[in-house]
């Protein structure tokens, strides 16, 4: 996949001129680690070469007027006095906004056109794609300095705060401070971030089931709440300071479907770190059991697969030149990742189509994914 320029031609046809510059910021895949980021645990993603961009120029007075391609609607909104309208895209950049407000920074106004690739609900983090573009942009022209980490947590706060969504820092962190050409293992209570070099010879195919989920919707609130609960019935902080010999000696004082999930982040961890140290070693096939292993645990113990998800991911496991296959992202519906040997992949993606849409009668979209760098300011393209 190649990004497309920045949208400069849109904008000139909506506000008259050109703008002065484009936020970008990338779609994340998450080869492993899921749901452990709001457990202080590890995570294993990394940003893509899809993107949602801003093509923006500053603008005088406490504004920001903002047309999204994707979705056909221009929006504009006051920036003292921001109040929540509904839950429409416009409103993830009114939380971008409100969160820098709460962190005290003075915020300039902007006119700007949206567009991006990152199919949204996919599991791909359009929306913290979006948010990060939005706080590149208030940050640009504000004359803020750029801290992909500070903001990461802003537009967190954002999500959690504005949107309603209790999220962890995965997302806006790797989009902020993704490495081209790497996976980056977080550690989500330091937030400190080690490069992951894919195996050699290996390439990360994105397997979309074209079944969308709503993230706002009540499953991944009640999967945290239901961590919490885990952590609070085992006296921690958090469920990374649990490890699987410890559940298993004291798991009993929880209730049973919330010690099965507290199974699924205990042992993602340790699953994750043995990811990273796979990917140190170059070992392929440890990381695709891994991933495999990973799936299983979220399919069972944490239940946020999917039918469509589950015949992916053995659609990819049964085709040639797959290491391993799990569902990722926050679940219940999207995409799965698959590690697959480079020189298979063209094959590969020819047999998982055809055996998905055998299996499902859908129709899948199934791309090989790069690693990219986090979010940038680009030169828009000349009209
Ligand atoms: C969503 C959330 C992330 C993370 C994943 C699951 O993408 O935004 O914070 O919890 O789900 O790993």
């Amino acid at each position: 996949m190649s990004r497309p320029a920045a949208p400069a031609p849109s904008f000139a046809d909506l506000f008259g001129r050109p703008p002065e510059t484009a936020a970008d910021a990338p779609g994340r895949v998450n080869l492993i680690g899921e749901h452990t980021d709001y457990n202080e645990g590890f995570v294993l993603p990394m940003a893509i070469d899809r993107a949602v961009w801003i093509g923006l120029r500053a603008r005088e007075g406490g504004a920001v007027v903002a047309a999204s391609l994707d979705f056909g609607e221009e929006k504009s909104f006051t920036l003292d006095g921001l109040g929540h309208e509904d839950d429409g895209w416009w409103e993830y950049l009114k939380g971008v906004a409100w969160a820098l407000g709460q962190a005290h920074h003075r915020l300039g106004g902007w006119e700007g056109v949206v567009a991006g690739d990152v199919p949204i609900g996919a599991g791909l983090s359009s929306s913290a794609a979006l948010e990060m573009a939005a706080a590149r942009a208030f940050a640009a022209v504000s004359g803020l300095a750029w801290d992909p980490v500070a903001m990461a947590k802003l537009a967190r706060r954002a999500e959690n705060e504005w949107v309603g969504v209790g999220c962890g820092i995965m997302d806006p962190l790797i989009i902020g401070a993704g490495r081209e050409g790497h996976a980056t293992l977080i550690d989500c209570r330091s937030l400190e971030m080690r490069p992951a070099p894919l195996p050699p010879g290996t390439v990360v195919a994105v397997l979309d089931t074209s079944t969308r989920r709503e993230l706002t919707g009540s499953a991944y609130n009640e999967r945290r709440a239901q961590c919490e609960e885990a952590a609070r019935g085992l006296g921690v902080r958090a469920l990374r300071d649990v490890t699987p010999a410890d559940l298993e000696a004291r798991g009993s004082a929880l209730r049973e479907v919330v010690r099965r999930r507290a199974r699924h982040i205990v042992t993602e961890n340790a699953r994750t770190l043995a990811a990273a140290d796979a990917m140190k070693g170059h070992d392929a096939s440890r990381l695709g059991r891994l991933m495999n292993e990973s799936h299983l645990s979220m399919r069972d113990d944490f239940e946020i697969s999917t039918p469509a998800l589950d015949a992916m991911v053995e659609c990819a496991r049964s085709a040639a030149g797959c290491y391993g296959a799990r569902m990722t992202g926050g679940g219940f519906g999207g995409c799965v990742v698959a590690l697959v040997e480079a020189a298979a992949a063209p094959a590969f993606l020819d047999a998982v189509a055809r055996l998905y849409r055998d299996r499902t009668r859908l129709e899948p979209a199934l791309h090989l994914c790069r690693p990219e760098a986090g979010v940038s300011l680009v030169p828009v393209a000349a009209e």
